[in-house]
């Protein structure tokens, strides 16, 4: 039962905490590390389970991976045992996170075949991987289905080649970018993503030898290299963790400090915590986030691509809504199920009503579909405190935000996905003085 944590909520958080290296990079460039005939070095990694989870997956595939003691949070990778692992071993990692698809290109490249157990990750939607299935054969490799994953060959190597994405999903880019690096000539990719973890990935394999240029119409060009060596690189700081925080500041009317957090890849939710009231002290080691003593203001926002507003930033900012006087509509345009997470709150005494329409300003994929995809949020609610189960990292986070805005006794289960994705939450929580046991 150490999986539960009991809240007693009402407690505004106040006081300083760090956030290290983006779990959303971090995981990505510790799989480009198997791009590379030379070991890398990867700075600012945070002690968190999806680290675990990837550095697990290279071991079986011969990389040897050492942690280095110390505050620099350094990880060394080396790859030059690369080899085939068992299809049983990479099953039992199946479920537990969706990194195992980016292993394709490096082991298509390194060994000429790959396999993929079925995948998990976090439930707020289908999370197909039809794009990543559709790129991989564009490059020349078979993807075959098999009872318990999905097998992918490269009967030669992979030629480079001019995609458009359907969708500019952060995932599928990320696999173009591992995948072309290392292939035969030019590869053009139009309707990338763009997001900042992105960026570094990019950053990360250019020190490895790689030749990559953005266009500024979301076009990425990748000129194919014979050979890529390893990387010395500080991961960027974990923008969708900062404003996790932020939110939680908001929420029960707090005074949060980001140390680590940087303006830069947080200037649109910068933004909007400032359209809601928020106050902003932006300083060169991080980021003061507080509540502004008065009401909160309602807003309308949507979700999107960067640079617009993430979709990692809705859950915690809806939490924070709640408590904002009037009429807030928030139309989620990344994920069609990423609302779900708002009924714990409803039981909690927020006023949230979820919509099929698209009630932003645009019209989105999810529309005229069954996807309950639009919030409107009645605030400032009185939270009060409830049984409830954590759904999906974000939204787990956010049900713990809630639980310490609330008045009285929480009881938060299944609080062990939130160690996927936060470090050290618990000891963070404690340094802020809120008031729990687990
Ligand atoms: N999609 C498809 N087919 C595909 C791939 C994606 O239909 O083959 C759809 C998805 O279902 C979704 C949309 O495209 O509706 C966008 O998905 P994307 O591929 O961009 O997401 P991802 O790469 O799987 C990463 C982050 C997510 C973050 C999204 C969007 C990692 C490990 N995960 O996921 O982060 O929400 O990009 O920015 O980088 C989180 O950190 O909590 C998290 C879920």
């Amino acid at each position: 039962m150490n999986d539960v944590l009991t809240v007693h909520g009402g407690t505004p958080l106040v006081g300083s905490i760090q956030v290290r290296g983006a779990k959303n990079l971090v995981s990505k460039a510790m799989v480009a590390a198997l791009l590379g005939d030379e070991p890398s070095v990867l700075r600012n990694v945070p002690q968190i389970r999806d680290v675990g989870v990837v550095s697990g997956l290279l071991e079986l595939h011969g990389v040897h991976v050492e942690e280095i003691p110390g505050p620099e949070g350094e990880l060394r990778l080396d790859p030059s045992n690369v080899i085939q692992a068992h299809v049983a071993d990479i099953d039992a990692h199946a479920g537990s996170s969706r990194i195992p698809i980016l292993f394709c290109g490096p082991l298509l490249h390194r060994l000429g075949e790959a396999f993929i157990p079925d995948l998990g990750g976090c439930r707020i939607g289908d999370r197909p991987i039809n794009y990543h299935m559709d790129v991989l054969r564009q490059f020349g490799a078979v993807v075959e289905k098999e009872p318990n994953g999905i097998a992918i060959r490269a009967p030669r190597r992979l030629q480079g080649t001019k995609l458009k994405l359907e969708y500019p999903s952060v995932g599928t880019t990320e696999q173009v970018l591992l995948t072309s690096v290392l292939a035969e000539g030019v590869t053009e990719l139009t309707n990338a993503a763009i997001e900042p973890e992105i960026m570094d990935l990019i950053a990360v394999l250019q020190k490895m030898g790689a030749i990559i240029s953005v266009d500024t119409d979301r076009a990425i060009r990748i000129e194919g290299v014979d050979r890529l060596g390893g990387f010395t690189h500080r991961a960027m700081p974990d923008r969708i963790e900062a404003a996790s925080w932020a939110s939680a500041a908001l929420a029960t009317k707090g005074d949060i400090t980001v140390l680590g957090a940087r303006q830069q890849e947080m200037m649109t939710f910068l933004n909007v915590f400032r359209k809601v009231g928020g106050l902003l002290d932006i300083g060169d080691d991080g980021i003061r986030f507080s509540h502004p003593g008065g009401e909160l203001n309602s807003l309308v926002l949507e979700t999107d691509v960067h640079p617009g507003f993430a979709t990692d930033w809705q859950q915690p900012l809806v939490v924070a809504l709640t408590q904002a006087s009037g009429l807030s509509i928030v139309h989620e345009t990344v994920y069609e199920n990423r609302l779900g997470f708002t009924h714990a709150l409803s039981q909690m005494g927020a006023q949230i009503q979820l919509y099929r329409e698209c009630l932003g300003g645009r019209p989105c994929r999810f529309g005229r579909r069954n996807f309950m995809h639009s919030a409107v949020i009645s605030g400032p609610a009185k939270l009060h405190g409830a049984d409830i189960t954590v759904p999906d990292l974000r939204g787990g986070f956010s049900h713990l935000i809630a639980a310490l805005a609330a008045e009285g006794t929480s009881r938060v289960r299944g609080i062990g996905l939130i160690d996927r994705g936060y470090e050290h939450f618990e000891q963070k929580l404690q340094m802020l003085g809120a008031n729990y046991e687990r």
